[in-house]
């Protein structure tokens, strides 16, 4: 196994007197929720040993450490793109310190493109399930035995109590939220029109470029995973003159934003 794991751990756990259960990862134009949490520990990724530096627009690069709905989380405020030209080792290298540092349950967001038709722009998506279309897989290589299994049964990645936790919340809250299936792909390109009608065809609803990996590798772990899309943009035919800019995307993540860290922090509550 990667010692570095554990060293990085306890680098973040030398700087506070708790351990965090609940792992956070923040999506493009969605990092609001990190200034809520309490009693907050920030710490730079460029001052963490071995952790990779997050180079896109709208993501800040801070681990936040702190309070809240009444939990000990551990939230990333900026993660690592495959785009990037990380490998998926760097991509997930988070999540494989966040197991090391005690959290039982990832929470991960995203800003993604909607293909279900019934899908309009501001909408939020829990993600069912997931159709993972990056050109590798992040468990490939040395298994980390120690760490899972070899061949991860992959039948429930997204964890079906949060799922419906998460669903009572949002129908409390009188919010409207979509369940549906994210498919997730290397990017930087967005997708050509005959590339979303083909996502749609695979049977996906939102498309996007990360996620998959983290919830992996989380799964990989025996992490429970809860996954939250928010429709940034529409795909042919649904939005046919379409073009899509990446401002467009953190615009309408942003103006999301203070909903899905609402279900978040109620859903905190519940966990
Ligand atoms: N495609 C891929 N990734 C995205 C999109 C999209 O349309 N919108 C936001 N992230």
């Amino acid at each position: 196994m990667d010692e570095n794991f554990e060293k990085t751990a306890k680098f973040i756990l030398q700087t506070i007197d708790y351990q965090p259960e609940v792992g956070i990862i923040l999506g493009s134009g969605l990092g609001g929720l990190g200034n809520r949490i309490s009693d907050a520990t920030i710490i730079p990724y460029s001052s963490i040993p071995n952790f990779p530096i997050s180079t896109v627009e709208g993501h800040n690069g801070n681990l936040i450490l702190g309070e809240l709905g009444g939990k000990k989380v551990v939230a990333m405020q900026g993660r690592f793109h495959f785009y990037e030209g990380y490998g998926m080792d760097k991509v997930t290298y988070p999540v494989r310190v966040m197991k090391f540092l005690g959290v039982k349950t990832l929470i991960v967001s995203n800003a993604a493109g909607g293909l279900n038709p019934k899908y309009a722009t501001g909408d939020i998506m829990f993600i069912k399930d997931h159709i993972n279309h990056f050109p590798v897989n992040p468990l490939m290589g040395a298994n980390f035995d120690e760490l899972g299994p070899r061949f991860p049964d992959m039948s429930k990645v997204y964890c079906q109590n949060l799922l419906k936790k998460a669903k009572k919340i949002a129908k409390k809250l009188n919010l409207k939220v979509r369940k549906g299936i994210y498919i997730g792909s290397s990017g930087p390109t967005l997708e050509t029109p005959a590339e979303y009608a083909l996502f749609r065809k695979m049977g996906a609803d939102a498309t996007g470029m990360s996620t998959v990996p983290e919830a992996i590798v989380a799964h990989h772990m025996g992490i429970k995973v809860f996954g939250m899309s928010v429709i940034t943009n529409g795909s042919a035919p649904v939005d046919p003159n379409g073009e899509t800019t990446h401002d467009e995307v953190q615009n309408v993540a942003g103006a999301v934003e203070p909903k899905m860290t609402l279900l978040i922090t109620k859903l905190l509550e519940k966990i």
